[in-house]
């Protein structure tokens, strides 16, 4: 009958032991999480608007940097239902991702982008801000609850929508769009429609449902696509 030496025992324990530690560690890397769909940043992007000078938009420049989009030049506070915005970046393993350039833009309470030349445009909404993530892949805005709009003679009609891009840290710029739960326009967005994965689509709306600082709170993960 074989004997096996005291040694020989701790060497398959040790071997053992190895083996089941890293059992967890390979199911961890092969759960991978759907990306964020993307979407066009379009033409009101405000560092680079397209169209230009056809659809009268002008690049914002200086960009008003910051996490607030609701205090324009002088304290000047937005009209429109302020609310917070935050969540984080992460990749497609799950790992955040801190100091990530964050950028978000939407319409302010008139209907208007940043952008865009018009006369009536609310002088309190700056309608872009930029923040990088946090060492937790955190990012956070206050801006207002937007609106629908309809642009082209009708041609083109938007459900309610905040432009999202992320960059920096080694990443292939990523723009896409976030939507909220509820908005009458959801029906018939052509965006929104695209979205085949039910899943994936339900991860695009926004459910203002906590109260964060006063004020209704959604939150909006990223998963960045792999490069
Ligand atoms: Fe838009």
């Amino acid at each position: 009958m074989t004997q096996f030496s005291h040694d020989d025992r701790r060497k398959f324990i040790g071997w053992l032991a190895r083996i089941l530690m890293a059992t967890p560690l390979v199911a961890v890397a092969t759960t991978k999480l759907k990306p964020t769909p993307a979407v066009t940043v379009g033409p009101f992007y405000p560092p680079q608007p397209m169209g230009l000078p056809f659809f009268g938009a002008k690049a914002l420049n200086p960009l008003p940097e910051g996490n607030d989009l609701t205090i324009g030049p002088g304290g000047r506070q937005s009209e429109g239902e302020k609310i917070n915005l935050s969540g984080r970046v992460m990749n497609t393993a799950g790992q955040v991702l801190p100091g990530i350039r964050v950028e978000i833009w939407q319409v302010d309470a008139r209907g208007h982008y940043a952008v865009e030349k018009a006369a009536d445009k609310d002088p309190g909404f700056t309608g872009y801000g930029a923040v990088r993530t946090d060492a937790a892949g955190r990012y956070g805005f206050t801006t207002i609850r937007p609106q629908g709009y309809a642009r082209y003679g009708g041609l083109i009609k938007r459900a309610a929508h905040v432009h999202l891009r992320v960059s920096g840290g080694g990443l292939t710029p990523f723009a896409t769009e976030v939507w909220f739960a509820g908005d009458p326009g959801n029906e018939r967005d052509s965006f929104i429609s695209r979205i085949d994965d039910p899943q994936l689509r339900d991860r695009m709306l926004v459910r203002l449902s906590r109260v964060e600082a006063g004020l209704p709170a959604g939150t909006f993960d990223v998963v960045v696509p792999d490069a």
